[in-house]
């Protein structure tokens, strides 16, 4: 099987349809696809450089798409800045340089409310409920925390505004088996509160099998789209992304 096309609910809280364009040069997504409903968790996989962030970055408003649409809550918001899309309800947590390392775990909260201007205090405390050891650590240069705490903060300065949709980039990139089975639990958690999540994850198995709908992408366009479960189960899935 190879590319196909995707039919999205249209009900979808976050829709990019058929999304093509990539950095100015030669296109990187391919009228790709990717969707989340809301309170579920949407995953994408897929290997090495096959445009997962690309896929992100471009329903988030940092690349210009050729073709192909963004629609939030139904609107089109496809030439919409990415600020304008915090505005409207998205947050996002991009795969690498994610937070102030040289902030203040409680800086780097305050600097993920910077389009607020009611009383934050109540969504740091929920953060801090999310994530405790950030309370513990709040004085300290987020720099100096280990992976995984860091990862924390970035995902809790993403919740600062209050988001209905959270975008995440590899939240478990480089941290220990464990701290990853932490931090799905805090992003089901997440999703329990009401907030959709679209994710990339390179923990395919683990990943797909917390997601309601998963996406298997390959050189910028949809290969497998189905729900987590059924990528678990199937064989040719299995054989070519999971490790068989
Ligand atoms: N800023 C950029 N400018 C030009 N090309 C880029 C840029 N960022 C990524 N690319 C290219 O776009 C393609 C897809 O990259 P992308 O980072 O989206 O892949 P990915 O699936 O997220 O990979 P990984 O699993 O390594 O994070 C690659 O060929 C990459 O070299
Ligand atoms: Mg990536």
């Amino acid at each position: 099987m190879s590319e196909h096309p995707v039919t999205p609910n249209p009900d979808a809280v976050l829709i990019g349809e058929g999304m093509t364009g990539g950095y100015g040069g030669a296109d990187i997504l391919h009228n790709c696809t990717i969707a989340v409903n809301k309170g579920e968790i949407a995953v994408i996989v897929g290997p090495n450089g096959a445009g997962k962030s690309t896929a992100m970055k471009a329903v988030f408003g940092m690349l210009n798409l050729r073709e192909g649409q963004v629609r939030l809550d139904g609107k089109d918001i496809t030439g919409l800045t990415p600020q304008a899309r915090v505005g409207m309800g998205m947050g996002f947590v991009p795969q690498t340089r994610n937070i102030f390392p040289s902030m203040s775990v409680e800086e780097n909260l305050e600097m993920g409310a910077f389009i607020r201007h009611d009383d934050i205090r109540t969504t740091m405390e929920q953060v801090y409920h999310l994530f405790p050891i950030l309370k513990d650590k709040r004085r300290q240069a987020a720099g100096e925390l280990s992976g995984g705490q860091r990862q924390q903060v970035a995902v809790g300065r993403a919740l600062m505004t209050k988001p209905s949709v959270l975008m995440l980039d590899e939240p478990t990139a480089g941290v220990s088996p464990i701290v990853m089975d932490e931090l799905f639990d805090r992003i089901i958690e997440i999703a329990r509160t009401g907030i959709s999540i679209l994710m990339v994850e390179q923990n395919a198995r683990q990943a797909l099998a917390i997601a309601h709908k998963g996406y298997v992408l390959v050189q910028g366009a949809n290969r497998y789209t189905d729900t987590g479960q059924a990528l678990l189960a199937d064989p040719e899935v299995r054989r070519s992304f999971l490790g068989g």
